[in-house]
């Protein structure tokens, strides 16, 4: 099994490039199924759960073509030849968004078979907003041996659906159904992260017709059909946010390239209380130390625009050497937490009650073997351990492959001292 080892202590300087959004990439992979045309994302990020979706689509018949070229890489899907509607539970348990096919597969084809996904380290995270919309457009729903069986022979019908609690995925969901279904349909406290935006865009670029994007009123008109289309994948936010902060924890200056500063929403701000500035340049984001200290701020995860919770975890490390306390708050997710023990054995001073953590900031961490538990959470453990004095080592980093595409490679070009073991053994 893979390691990474970090000697921390040196600030990071440079420029790194902002991938394609993982985030967005998984949902508009989905789209290509609501349509025999080919559908063309450009700047895909090369991420393990991109590999995850791709076998996916591929299991249910749809052909995948991927293009890389020196700045770009591209995947082709075509579901033309669409042979299976069944998403088996050994595919789904590897990646909660594997149940994005569910709306499209139901709409366009009338039926799907797709394993419930089960819950993850986070939390367990139901799908029932996802099923519930779906039967509010006409779908029959029964759950049977672990898996979602859903039909709707004469298609969907458009309706009104008002989500309890705001769900990306579920939002996802219905949106792509909802292109399809015979009528309008409204999707009411609707989320309004970018990826959502980047989505309802490539379904308008396919024919469909969606009002109120950004917003969380969604309006769509059905149509009877969509047509192939272009898209370029939004940048992930949640990457250049990473980088911000791993920038700032090191007391470097990192130019964070292709990003726009609107995707950022209150990490900007929150980092700007901390003492963390985001210069809007040409290219992107310059981020440095505004004064040359970072001071300790509350924070509470919230859905965009508030302060994102996949950004809990790295921010939560940025606070273990700032001045002062910081009140971190995960309001998301019931289990997101895992990264606080593995900061503590660095030399963080972490007290944690219920869904609240108490940082209070220390002079240094300390390198140490550590362990990864899920995405976000090992990443960090590696800002930690670009922060650190003497070496981490980062067991399990296939949890970092998820979602961080040529994360080594990025840091080391900004001057970190980070490097990938294959030697197999864990610490
Ligand atoms: C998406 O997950 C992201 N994943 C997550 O990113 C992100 O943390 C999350 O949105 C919140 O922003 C992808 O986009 C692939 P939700 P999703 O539905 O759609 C509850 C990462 O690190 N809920 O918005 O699964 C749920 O349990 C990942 O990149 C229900 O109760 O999140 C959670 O408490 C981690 N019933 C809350 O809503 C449902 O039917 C928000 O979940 C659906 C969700």
């Amino acid at each position: 099994m893979d390691r990474i080892r970090i000697r921390g202590g040196r600030p990071l300087t440079g420029q790194i490039k902002i991938s394609g959004a993982k985030n967005a990439a998984l949902p508009l992979m989905a789209t290509c199924l609501l349509t025999d045309d080919e559908v063309r994302l450009e700047n895909v990020p090369d991420l393990a759960d991109i590999t995850t979706m791709t076998n996916l689509l591929t299991h249910l018949g749809v052909e995948v073509t991927t293009r890389q070229s020196l700045k770009d890489r591209s995947v082709i899907f075509s579901a033309r030849g669409l042979s299976e509607t069944t998403a088996p539970y050994d595919l789904v348990r590897k990646m909660r968004a594997s149940v994005l096919v569910l709306g499209p597969l139901v709409a366009r084809h009338g039926v799907a078979k797709v394993s419930l996904p089960g819950g993850c380290a986070i939390g367990t995270r139901p799908v029932d907003l996802h099923i519930k919309g779906l039967q509010q457009l006409g779908a029959e729903i029964d759950l049977d041996s672990g898996y979602i069986l859903a039909r709707a022979p004469g298609g969907l019908t458009g309706g009104e659906v008002t989500f309890p609690k705001v769900s990306v995925g579920a939002t996802e969901n219905l949106l792509m159904a909802a292109t399809l279904a015979k009528g309008e349909t409204d999707l009411i406290n609707a989320a309004r992260e970018p990826e959502i935006a980047d989505l309802a865009n490539c379904l308008n670029a396919m024919g469909a017709k969606i009002e109120g994007i950004g917003s969380d009123h969604l309006h769509i008109v059905g149509v009877e059909r969509l047509h192939g289309c272009t898209h370029r994948v939004v940048a992930d936010r949640i990457e250049a946010g990473t980088y911000a902060m791993a920038a700032a924890i090191t007391g470097g200056e990192v130019e964070l390239v292709g990003l726009h500063h609107d995707l950022i929403g209150a990490a900007a701000a929150t980092l700007a209380q901390a003492g963390v500035s985001l210069i809007e340049t040409p290219d992107g984001l310059l981020v440095r130390r505004a004064n040359g200290v970072v001071s300790g701020v509350d924070v509470m995860t919230e859905p965009f625009p508030g302060f994102p919770t996949d950004l809990q975890a790295q921010m939560m490390a940025l606070m273990t050497t700032a001045e002062g306390a910081s009140m971190i708050t995960e309001t998301i997710f019931e289990n997101r937490f895992m990264h606080v023990p593995e900061l503590t054995r660095m030399g963080a001073s972490i007290n944690v009650h219920g869904s609240s953590a108490m940082v209070r900031g220390v002079k240094k961490l300390t390198g140490a073997p550590v362990m990864a538990t899920d995405l976000r959470a090992s990443v960090s453990l590696v800002l930690a351990g670009l922060a650190a004095e003497g070496d981490t080592y980062l067991n399990r980093v296939y949890h970092l492959d998820r979602g961080y595409e040529k994360l080594t490679a990025k840091l080391s070009n900004c001057g970190a001292e980070i490097e990938r073991l294959s030697d197999g053994a864990a610490e």
